[in-house]
């Protein structure tokens, strides 16, 4: 053995300096970096030797060798972060995500013109054809208090009616009960306020506009979903005129070959209430997933003008009398296209958009 522990300290400095060099990932540096550092490393080991050395050496060559260490530890250190930075880059230029790329690559060339929704067109459509009947069109708020929504409609707080909407309440906290509307028969109330307030009775006029309830969606069912009410408040009006309005829509809309049916039901704002259904286009009346096999799908509601709602508004029903009906015009559009799960109507997949085009 030589005289001093330190002799051959430069060559393992420099040996040391050029592994550390010689490495070029961070899992390399994390297998190398106990035989440069750690406590079987030469470093270590030179540490351990001072010791047969007498106290004065010992100082000196402790500080040198603590000297060389620093170094060699700082070497080690400039790597690791030379090798982060790297692997960072290299992680951001493989998840680098050009958005205009993106774009652009998943267009068709040249870009074609679009086109209104299926449900769009379709309340475009149902609007001419009541428009056609001499209807007129008007529209109204889609969150309304609970006197439009319930109240002035015959549906006071507490009664059991209520259940028959899952309703979506807002809370705005006014004293005052807001919700979404469950469905457009409010603008009923809106348009017999107006005319009685401006004295334009007669009334003839449809309502298309969305909906909201607390449904959760199906085949047949959404939870954001679109009706068209219609109004009718004039003198001498009776049902037949209401089924000769319902039976004259379908055959307009649907064609002469889908039969309509109105079945005794209950509204609170209407009596007598029917319902209005036709038969199940996806099965021709055959019974399907759709209609839950009945052959039937229900369309809407509709009825005579209740007493209580002509009051509500200040109607004299000894002059007036009318009728009113509502139906989804997400179910027409449904029943037009023979779309048997309602959902796609909200999916956006451009595989069904663009058959309505
Ligand atoms: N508003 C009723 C519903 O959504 C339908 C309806 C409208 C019934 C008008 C009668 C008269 O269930």
């Amino acid at each position: 053995m030589s005289t001093a522990p330190l002799d051959q300290l430069p060559e393992q400095k420099a040996e040391l300096l050029q592994a550390i060099a010689g490495i070029s990932t961070l899992e390399m540096l994390r297998e190398e970096e106990p035989r440069i550092t750690g406590k079987r490393s030469i470093l270590s080991t030179l540490q351990r030797s001072l010791g047969s050395l007498d106290p004065d050496a010992r100082k000196d060559a402790g500080a040198t060798l603590q000297e060389v260490r620093h170094e060699v530890e700082a070497a080690l250190a400039a790597r690791r972060a030379e090798l982060e930075r790297s692997a960072r880059s290299e992680t951001l230029e493989v998840d680098r995500l050009d958005l205009g790329d993106v774009v652009v690559s998943s267009l068709k060339w040249p870009l074609g013109v679009g086109h209104p929704g299926l449900v769009a067109s379709t309340q475009q459509e149902l609007e001419d054809v009541f428009i056609g009947m001499g209807f007129s069109v008007a529209d109204g708020p889609e969150v309304e208090s609970d006197w439009y929504n319930f109240e002035a409609l015959n549906i006071p707080p507490a009664h059991p009616a209520r259940g028959m909407w899952d309703t979506f309440y807002v809370e705005l906290g006014e004293p005052e009960t807001v919700v979404l509307r469950t469905h457009t028969s409010p603008t009923q109330i809106h348009l017999m306020e107006a005319a009685v307030a401006n004295g334009t009775l007669p009334i003839h006029s449809v309502m298309p506009g969305r909906c909201f309830r607390r449904d959760t969606p199906d085949a047949r069912h959404l939870a954001t979903f679109h009706q068209i009410e219609g109004l009718v408040v004039d003198r001498g009006i009776s049902f037949a005129d209401l089924a000769g309005v319902i039976e004259t829509f379908t055959r307009a809309y649907f064609g002469a070959d889908i039969e309509s049916r109105l079945r005794p039901a209950y509204f609170p704002f209407t009596e007598p209430s029917a319902e209005f259904e036709i038969t199940c286009t996806i099965c021709r009346g055959e019974g399907c997933r759709t209609c839950s096999r009945t052959g039937w799908i229900e369309l809407g509601g509709c009825g005579m003008l209740d007493p209580a709602v002509l009051e509500a508004v200040g109607i004299d029903g000894n002059e007036w009398s009318g009728f009113a009906f509502g139906f989804g015009i997400d179910r027409c559009a449904q029943m037009r296209h023979q779309i048997a799960d309602m959902r796609a109507l909200i999916e956006n997949d451009v595989r069904f958009l663009e058959q309505f085009s």
